[in-house]
């Protein structure tokens, strides 16, 4: 099973012997599913070059903050916001203290004050160097901060002495950091959720759909199963990886999501439906293939049933989230569909926008519920879903 399914990871490299087991880290995070991407300080090229990075994370490392090329593919602050997690490895006593001032002066530093993302570091430098009180201090204030410290070992460090101060090995580091995934906080909590488009016949082999990729309802199954909770996930077509460690089933259409999301919510405490229902069904499904002889062809739509609304209505002890996707008046239309479908929660996200949504890795959604209207600024789906799971956590236990 893989640790770290589809969690994008910055890794930052600075300057210390200990930098050539990052290029190991790169390759043990990917084996647990990472995506990776590496930034590197001035320093630490002085010790592994950028190019055995790129080799390995398979992307171009970024070291310089003014780097043109760099900034015209993934900006430094794009890149701050694309990362689930912010891993420094080895991060040396001088980086500690540049992150204890909020220092800009190096990609690195703008990336740790810029990242929404969790951080975490595993310090690595010479044993009197960590015993140092300064060291401690700066180590303590970035506890404080919520930063993870990883480390360090103990044992022969490379200037000969023995003592605290070695940075502790790839295969360690992954696994700590898999558990900062997990915040448990949803044990013995069953959520279902809807994900991906429906697919509607019109014959044997055409039919009616939406481009919904799944992504956002994958995230959120990922999320809620880092959260300890028992996921069940009913997917549409979609060209992703099942998340490990729910159960699964797989549909096609409206009515077979229907019939799926109905039978398995009798148990469930939260059902999210983020799965773009097709609205319409054909009336007639032809049997046999629809001749393209000629110039106009007519069908029949039907209202397809709706999945969410009915599960709102069939069990009341459900806490019911639901997506709206609109391209205009977003807070107007995704309230009437709160009133309308019986919902707890509504997320609601701006499909005029390219940048985010569908198909995207991103997206900005706002949260409506009965009480309150707030608003996720544009972040990593795989956050956006860590941060709506804690949305509805709080909803939830307020609503209980
Ligand atoms: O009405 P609209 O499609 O905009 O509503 C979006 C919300 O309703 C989403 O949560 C979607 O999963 C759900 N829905 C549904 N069944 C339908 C249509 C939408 O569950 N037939």
């Amino acid at each position: 099973m893989f640790k770290l399914t589809n969690k994008r990871i910055i890794l930052g490299v600075t300057g210390g012997i200990a930098a050539y087991k990052s290029a190991e880290l790169v390759r043990r995070l990917q084996d647990q599913g990472a995506q990776v991407r590496v930034v590197m300080t001035p320093g630490a090229e002085e010790f592994v070059r950028p190019l055995t990075m790129q080799a390995l994370s398979g992307h171009p490392v970024f070291t310089g903050l003014l780097d043109e090329k760099a900034e015209a593919g993934m900006g430094h602050i794009e890149l701050a916001k694309w990362g689930d997690l912010l891993l420094i490895a080895p991060a040396s006593a001088d980086f500690i203290a540049n992150m204890v001032h909020g220092r800009a002066d190096s990609l690195l530093g703008a990336i740790y004050l810029a990242t929404p993302a969790l951080v975490s570091v595993a310090p690595a430098m010479n044993h009197e160097m960590w015993k140092h009180p300064a060291t401690s201090d700066n180590v303590d204030t970035l506890r404080d901060r919520q930063v993870h410290v990883i480390g360090p070992d103990s044992g022969i460090q490379a200037c000969g002495d023995i003592g605290p101060g070695r940075m502790v090995g790839p295969e360690i580091i992954v696994d700590q950091i898999s558990e900062f995934f997990k915040t448990g906080e949803l044990q013995g909590i069953h959520v279902v959720i809807t994900a991906g488009p429906t697919r509607e016949a019109l014959d044997p082999v055409r039919y009616v759909s939406n481009y919904s990729s799944g992504k956002m309802g994958y995230a959120i199954a990922s999320a809620a199963i880092d959260a300890g909770a028992l996921v069940t996930l009913i997917s549409g077509p979609v060209n992703l990886i099942e998340p490990e460690g729910c159960k699964f089933l797989s549909v096609v259409s409206a009515e077979e999501m229907l019939s799926a999301v109905l039978e398995v919510s009798e148990s469930a405490h939260i059902f999210i439906g983020a799965a773009a229902v097709s609205d319409y069904k054909i009336e007639s499904v032809s049997e046999e293939k629809i001749k393209s002889n000629d110039e106009t062809l007519t069908l029949t739509l039907r209202k397809s049933p709706d999945i969410i609304q009915s599960v709102a209505k069939k069990y009341e002890q459900l806490f019911v989230v639901g997506f709206a996707a609109e391209s205009n008046n977003l807070e107007g239309y995704a309230k009437e569909k709160l009133e309308k479908k019986g919902l707890d929660a509504i997320i609601a996200n701006d499909i005029s926008r390219s940048d985010i949504g569908f198909n995207s890795d991103s997206n900005e959604v706002s949260w409506i519920d009965k009480n309150s209207s707030l608003i996720f600024s544009k972040r990593s789906k795989t956050q956006l879903a860590r941060d709506i799971i804690q949305q509805i956590l709080k909803s939830f236990h307020h609503n209980r």
